[in-house]
């Protein structure tokens, strides 16, 4: 059989290095064999991957390392350029900069460039799976559906529900929001690596009768996602005891409306009592952590480990627009950073599965993506440092693979992204600038 060989250095998490499993995995003269489909058909020495598959075509990326496509577990398409707005914290952020910068998506042009864009910068970042809350407008959504499948991205993505506590052109009644997102969700059924998500955006912007609504959404359409925020900061999850006075803490608003389960992701997590996190372990829904997002709103040092010892799913998110950046291997940085002020010390491997296998199992999709096993999705980056003569420089002074790859992690970028691959396809060429 034929295949498409790529070869450097590869860089993988087949584990989970928090449950003490056998996990990194680095081949320095390594190859990666991609079947005609797009899957990965082999993984190994590069002489081994050439000898068991003679007369394939080579790409060769020299020194480069290749990992897998980067998974991002959070962030949002209408606030694509909402990125670095004023605020005084969550609440006032969402007021003054989140709203008006959204409502903008009511024009159809003007979201379809948006999409294009959005998709592009994710891809130059080296991100293949990217888990978006959606425009509140439509027509906004089907431009993000129509880029994300031209460029073959994985998005799981939905219409951002509100109905209350926003401007009023951002605002749906549950009856109003009920058909085009049940169109949306048909959509997704017919168009691959694009999944549906369903979003209220958090407690204080939906009524009772919109969660509802979701609720019963997601039990009528199973194959579908939840997707909201939760205990972010100390003024939004005290303003939701006063709004949901009856509910026990803030999981259990959503949780009243069959909202938590293993298919719900809960973006941020700060603030979450011992109760939350024993109830979270035990529905399996997973759970995003921003850090950069974090840090820009004031919101707080996520508690990994407490989340990670329950055996709660974690993925990264760079939550564009509280992020302030596109690449979540920059959030991995800061992760690292935010750890470190929770006494939590995270190594490469650690950092590596969050935002690969880790994320991937959060989204229930390690049997596609995440990892180098065969039978997957060929989702890649190539992160190419050789051209930067400090990063050369300095791995050069590291004793092995492993400390390299610490370093890649800590000072590499996407300016360093040679290459994305997306379905063993090149959907991102180098990147010389962002699109
Ligand atoms: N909570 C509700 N909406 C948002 C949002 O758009 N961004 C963040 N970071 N938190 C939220
Ligand atoms: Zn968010």
């Amino acid at each position: 059989m034929s295949m498409t060989i790529h070869t450097g250095t590869i860089a993988h998490v087949r584990g989970d290095p928090f449950g003490a499993e056998e996990a990194l995995e680095i081949i320095e003269q390594g190859a990666l064999a991609i079947d005609r489909s797009g899957r990965i058909g082999l993984l190994g020495e590069r002489n081994a991957v050439f000898e068991a598959f003679p007369n394939s075509e080579i790409i060769d990326h020299g020194n480069a390392w290749l990992i897998p496509g980067l998974i991002d577990g959070h962030l949002h398409f209408p606030q694509f350029y909402a990125t670095a707005g004023p605020g005084n914290g969550l609440l006032d952020w969402l007021e003054n900069t989140v709203y008006p910068a959204e409502a903008s998506f009511a024009d159809e042009l003007f979201a379809r460039a948006a999409a294009e864009r959005f998709v592009r910068h994710l891809l130059a970042c080296g991100t293949t799976t990217a888990m978006v809350f959606g425009s509140q407008f439509y027509d906004a959504n089907l431009a993000l559906f129509d880029a994300a499948a031209r460029s073959g991205i994985r998005l799981i993505t939905g219409m951002t529900l509100m109905d209350r506590n926003a401007p009023p052109i951002l605002l749906r009644t549950a009856e109003q929001s009920l058909d085009p997102v049940e169109k949306l969700i048909g959509l997704c059924r017919t168009t691959p690596r694009l999944y549906y998500a369903i979003t209220p955006r958090f407690a204080l912007s939906c009524s009772p009768a919109l969660l509802e609504m979701c609720g019963a959404l997601l039990k009528c359409h199973p194959e579908t996602y939840l997707q909201t925020h939760i205990n972010e900061t100390r003024t939004e999850t005290a303003a939701v005891r006063a709004a949901f006075p009856r509910s026990r803490h803030y999981l259990d608003v959503y949780d009243g409306f069959g909202l938590i389960t293993e298919r719900t992701m809960l973006a941020h997590s700060i603030h979450t009592t011992d109760a939350e996190l024993d109830r979270m372990a035990e529905a399996a829904c997973a759970v995003c952590h921003c850090p950069t997002s974090n840090a820009y709103l004031g919101s707080g040092l996520f508690p990994l480990q407490k989340h990670l010892t329950r055996g709660i799913r974690v993925a990264m998110g760079t939550d564009v627009g509280a992020g302030t950046q596109f690449s979540v291997w920059r959030e991995l940085s800061q992760a690292y950073k935010v750890q470190q002020l929770r006494d939590c010390r995270l190594d490469a491997c650690h950092l590596l599965y969050l935002a690969t296998l880790g994320g991937a199992k959060a989204l229930g999709l390690e049997h596609e993506a995440g990892s180098f096993e065969t039978g997957k999705s060929a989702d890649f980056f190539v992160l190419d440092y050789e051209q930067d003569s400090y990063l050369a420089a300095r791995l050069g002074r590291c004793e092995n693979a492993m400390d390299q790859l610490f370093c890649l992690l800590h000072l590499a970028d996407e300016r360093h992204v040679g290459a994305t691959y997306v379905h063993g396809r090149l959907a991102a060429p180098r990147n010389r600038s962002l699109p």
